[in-house]
């Protein structure tokens, strides 16, 4: 079977960081061809250099590229409270040997996109918010044709995390997510209602963290940070949201999935940044509801193949870690 070729947007991040680690694991079935960087969770330099310290930790030989310093049209808005004033909570890791590109994400992901043959398509899968993507889209709309879809994490059909009805990702750039979802790209989005059951509980986080294992003690310390600096902890468990995309991609059954057309609330009122999703098929033609939305998620499934795979990428990366040094 062809491999699924992928581009990673993101800001990482806790989540992101656990996402990545999780596409590492899975060189087998996605070809991750690049990651781009957005400012989110920190700022756009913070989370650069956790892109390049975490591909580097991970044995993911990718280029990355850093991408917009602030959102559309507003000041950015850090979650430090969930990802720490770095992005990685308080986990520490190697400088990277490796630097940014020199090219701006925008135009390094219109460069790479453009140079592809005829007929093939890639996934974006964004787990920031939408402002690099709005930019290629707006900028270089002829890219379009090389976009299999974006499968991003953000938005709520119902319940926000940052106000009573929106997300973070959306609610820091909902003008950016305005442009993508009118882009005419076929749409996967990953919001809260499948992502908040998506988490690791507190017992499996304190297991990964004393396993020894490399990825499985980052990955480890990672949620550990977001669960206990936040109300996650009188929850016991943190939604590992980020992930929640590329699991989508390896193991579409786990979740609950609905077509639906996507718009978002850009006003200055209390609804701003709220995704909006119109199932009223009796409204719309069929082709109409052309995006899809994840519902619902088994978080059993989930768990279960998140924990596993990283426990084999770091088993992989001791052994790679061995040879290098007998080589
Ligand atoms: C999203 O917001 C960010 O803080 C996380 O990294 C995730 O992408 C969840 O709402
Ligand atoms: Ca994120």
């Amino acid at each position: 079977m062809e491999k699924r070729e992928i581009i990673m947007d993101c800001d990482p991040g806790t989540d992101d960081a656990i996402a990545l680690a999780y596409a590492a694991a899975h060189t087998e079935e996605l070809k991750l061809l690049a990651i781009t960087t957005v400012s989110g969770n920190q700022s756009v330099e913070k989370v650069t250099v956790n892109a390049l310290r975490l591909a580097e930790f991970y044995n993911l030989d990718v280029p990355v590229a850093k991408g917009m310093d602030t959102p559309l049209t507003r000041e950015p808005v850090y979650a430090s409270k969930f990802h720490g004033e770095t992005g990685l909570g308080q986990c520490v890791l190697p400088a990277a040997s490796r630097k940014a590109e020199e090219e701006h994400a925008v135009l390094f992901l219109h460069r790479l996109l453009a140079e592809l043959p005829e007929g093939k398509k890639v996934t974006i899968v964004a787990t920031g918010p939408l402002t690099n993507i709005a930019m290629l889209l707006k900028l270089f709309p002829q890219v379009k044709k090389h976009i299999r879809e974006i499968v991003f994490m953000g938005g709520a059909a119902m319940g926000g995390n940052v106000t009573p009805t929106a997300e973070f990702n959306i609610y820091t750039d909902p003008e950016a997510a305005r442009i993508v979802f009118r882009s005419g790209v076929p749409l996967v989005m990953c919001g809260l209602d499948a992502t908040l059951k998506c988490t690791l509980k507190r017992k499996q986080i304190i297991k990964l963290c004393q396993s020894g294992n490399p990825a499985a003690g980052l990955c480890g310390d990672l949620a550990g940070y977001s669960l206990e600096n936040t109300s996650n902890k009188y929850r016991g468990e943190v939604s590992i949201h980020d992930v929640v995309p590329l699991m989508y991609l390896l193991h579409p059954d786990i979740f609950k999935i609905q077509s639906t057309i996507l718009d978002v609330d850009c006003s200055d009122g209390p609804a701003r940044g709220t995704t909006l999703c119109d199932f009223r098929w009796w409204e719309h033609e069929e082709e109409e509801m052309d995006a899809f939305i994840l519902m619902d998620a088994d978080g059993t499934r989930f768990q279960e193949e998140l924990i596993t795979d990283i426990y084999e990428l770091g088993e992989r990366i001791k052994r790679q870690k061995e040879e290098g040094m007998h080589s």
